[in-house]
């Protein structure tokens, strides 16, 4: 059975590139994964489908309201997916989570808009999460970056596994830097050892350089 990704959106139109393209392209048409699109719009009653509503106490902007979108969870997910808000007041996403949610049959992604969500949708989900500490415009991004992120460490969705094991975060580093041809390129050459087919010289420098880089790029990740 394929992993099943749900998406709540307002603008599933932002999706059509990600389906259609590349490796999440390719596992979608070999049903390795599933991705539904569900416009919440379409659980409003009223007569303009109104989404949006002023804060309660002020303040500028519009905020999501709670009954549409509940109504359409309840309506359309599957009880055993991964229930996921997407916020920039969430805790943030990590490659120790996208381990984690692979494991899980399917994950629900709902992406806010316009100043966010009411707070009481937070009692219908599993997690809030961040994809870091910026502000989007809305959730669609977000939720195509977890879908990317999860998506490659299922089986049969990237080409070669391997390349898994050796990637930022894998164990805890940075990746060692990589080159190709040429081997000369403006007078920036590839260092010897990479050269020298000596396979313990190689892995030596490569764990060296991911020290090195990690200590350089992300202090913080040595700490851990
Ligand atoms: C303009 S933002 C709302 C920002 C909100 N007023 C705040 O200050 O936290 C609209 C929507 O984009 C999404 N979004 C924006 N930044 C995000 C981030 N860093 N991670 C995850 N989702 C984000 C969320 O779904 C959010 O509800």
């Amino acid at each position: 059975m394929s992993y099943r990704f749900d998406v709540l959106t307002l603008f599933p139109a932002l999706f059509d590139g990600l389906r259609q393209e590349s490796l999440i392209g390719k596992a979608l048409d070999a049903q390795t994964i599933a991705l539904e699109l569900h416009n919440w719009r379409e659980f409003a009653t009223d007569r303009h489908s109104t989404v949006d509503d002023a804060p309660f106490g002020g303040g500028a902007g519009l905020v999501l309201k709670p009954d549409p979108l509940v109504k359409c969870l309840r309506a359309v997910v599957p009880a055993e997916s991964r229930k996921i808000l997407l916020s920039p007041s969430g805790r943030k996403f990590d490659q120790k989570l996208a381990h984690e949610w692979a494991q899980l049959p399917g994950l629900t992604l709902i992406c806010g808009r316009y100043e966010g969500f009411d707070h009481r949708i937070e009692q219908h989900v599993d997690d809030v999460i961040s994809i870091g500490d910026f502000v989007l415009n809305g959730g669609e991004v977000a939720a195509m970056v977890v879908i990317e992120a999860v998506a490659r460490l299922l089986p049969g969705v990237i080409g070669n596994a391997d390349s898994l094991a050796e990637e930022s975060f894998a164990d805890g580093l940075l990746e060692y830097p990589q080159f190709t041809r040429p081997r000369d390129f403006e007078g920036q050459t590839v260092p010897d050892v990479l050269l020298s087919g000596n396979h313990a010289a190689i892995a030596k420098w490569r764990l060296a350089q991911r020290v090195a880089r990690t200590r350089e790029m992300r202090p913080e990740l040595l700490k851990d």
